[in-house]
């Protein structure tokens, strides 16, 4: 999932002029703060180098939007959308160019925010030489491996996650068919996640992937990706959930807690790494008090399961979500619309993180970085 989207269409919309230059709606505290409070380590949202934004006249729009994002405090953490990954990390086989990732990671710097890091191997946003290449087992592996090692290094100490490997499974928690499977079979997961581990050993390693918010044959698929590694000695320390919900049809609280607690059992932190609720446009108020209770859901679930360490928004800004760019029709995701007001969504997820009888013993503990169970 998440195409790049770098169609001019993406920003043809225009921001009600009444919204420009109008300060965030105050909050006593931030989401991040709140999250601190419920014993999470961070609440974050992605966000994009504004390059990939394209900026068609959204100026305005950009000063509130970097406002919200990087000073008011409603997040701490983020992970750059799209510049760490292959296609602009290594463009062609041995070239590295880290300008587009370093943009967001030295934002996250420079704000104090912890940043988690995406993504090292992946199918999808690869640079066109690997899909293209005639590999022999051994010329890919070489590749991969000087892949993950060199974009791992340059940001080593850096960040506080790696999404290692994303998306390798199919929805009945087989392989999928990608280059790299294709050519490696289930060796290529291992070889990312040893050369990841070697290069930023303090950095925790994610397997990450969509659809495992609640159990089915995907996350059962996930939970052998875990044993692969480990019976070869290999560390993973956490597994991302992409949470990529839709409103009218979302998991139940008890679902979600299922979900999670199959892989924290197993000793693995989890994370809620790409959280969006999409719905059918346009927004009524039924569809959006649907989403608040999707969204009320699972950060509840994250909150309540020791072991949920943490949750990202795929950004936070409806105009510069995916969505609308793939699946027809559906939209309105994430928790500010268009002209900077937020979604009642935004008050379920308060409603999540300051219910106090669902803490379910977390302590937070942000020394070193370390979450302490
Ligand atoms: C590296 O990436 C940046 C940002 O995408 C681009 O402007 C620049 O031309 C690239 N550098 C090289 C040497 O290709
Ligand atoms: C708070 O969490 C508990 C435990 O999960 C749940 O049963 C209850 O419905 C939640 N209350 C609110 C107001 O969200
Ligand atoms: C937090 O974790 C650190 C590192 O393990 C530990 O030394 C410290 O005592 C912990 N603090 C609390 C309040 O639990």
């Amino acid at each position: 999932m998440h195409f790049l989207s770098t169609t001019s269409l993406l920003f043809a919309a225009a921001l009600p002029l009444a919204s420009a230059g109008k300060k965030p709606a105050s909050t006593c505290k931030g989401l991040d703060s709140l999250a601190k409070e419920a014993g999470l380590l961070y609440f974050g949202s992605a966000t994009d180098s504004p390059g990939q934004r394209e900026r068609a006249g959204l100026d305005a729009a950009y000063a509130q939007y970097d406002e919200i994002m990087w000073k008011s405090g409603e997040f701490g953490q983020t992970t750059p959308t799209n510049g760490q990954k292959w296609l602009f990390t290594e463009p062609t086989q041995g070239d590295f160019n880290f300008t587009e990732g370093e943009i967001v990671a030295s934002k996250a710097q420079k704000s104090g925010m912890y940043l988690r890091c995406h993504a090292l191997a992946w199918h999808s946003q690869l640079a066109p030489w690997v899909e293209t290449a005639e590999w022999t087992p051994a010329t890919l592996r070489a590749a991969l491996t000087n892949h993950v090692t060199k974009v791992a290094e340059h940001w080593k100490g850096r960040c506080y996650a790696w999404d290692v490997v994303n998306e390798a499974l199919d929805e009945d928690g087989t392989y999928r068919e990608s280059v790299f499977y294709q050519v490696l079979g289930d060796e290529y997961i291992k070889i990312a996640f040893r050369a990841a581990a070697k290069a930023d050993p303090k950095a925790k390693l994610y397997y990450n992937d969509y659809n495992l918010e609640s159990p089915s044959a995907k996350t059962e698929g996930v939970k052998k990706i875990i044993k692969l590694l480990r019976d070869d000695g290999i560390r993973i320390d956490g597994v991302g959930l992409q949470a990529h919900l839709v409103a009218e049809n979302h998991p139940t609280l008890d679902q979600h807690i299922d979900a999670i607690k199959g892989f924290a059992n197993l000793g693995v932190e989890v994370a809620l790494t790409e959280l969006d609720i999409r719905l059918q446009t346009p927004a009524t108020p039924t569809n959006l008090a649907l989403q608040k209770e999707a969204y009320k859901n699972v950060v509840g679930a994250c909150v309540q399961v020791k072991g949920c360490i943490g949750i990202t928004l795929w950004d936070f800004y409806d105009p510069f979500s995916w969505v609308p760019y793939v699946f027809q029709q559906e939209g309105a995701a994430l928790l500010w619309f268009e002209d900077f007001t937020k979604h009642s969504a935004y008050a379920g997820v308060v409603e999540a993180l300051t219910n106090t009888s669902s803490h379910g013993g977390k302590k937070a503990n942000r020394s070193g970085n370390v979450w302490i169970v």
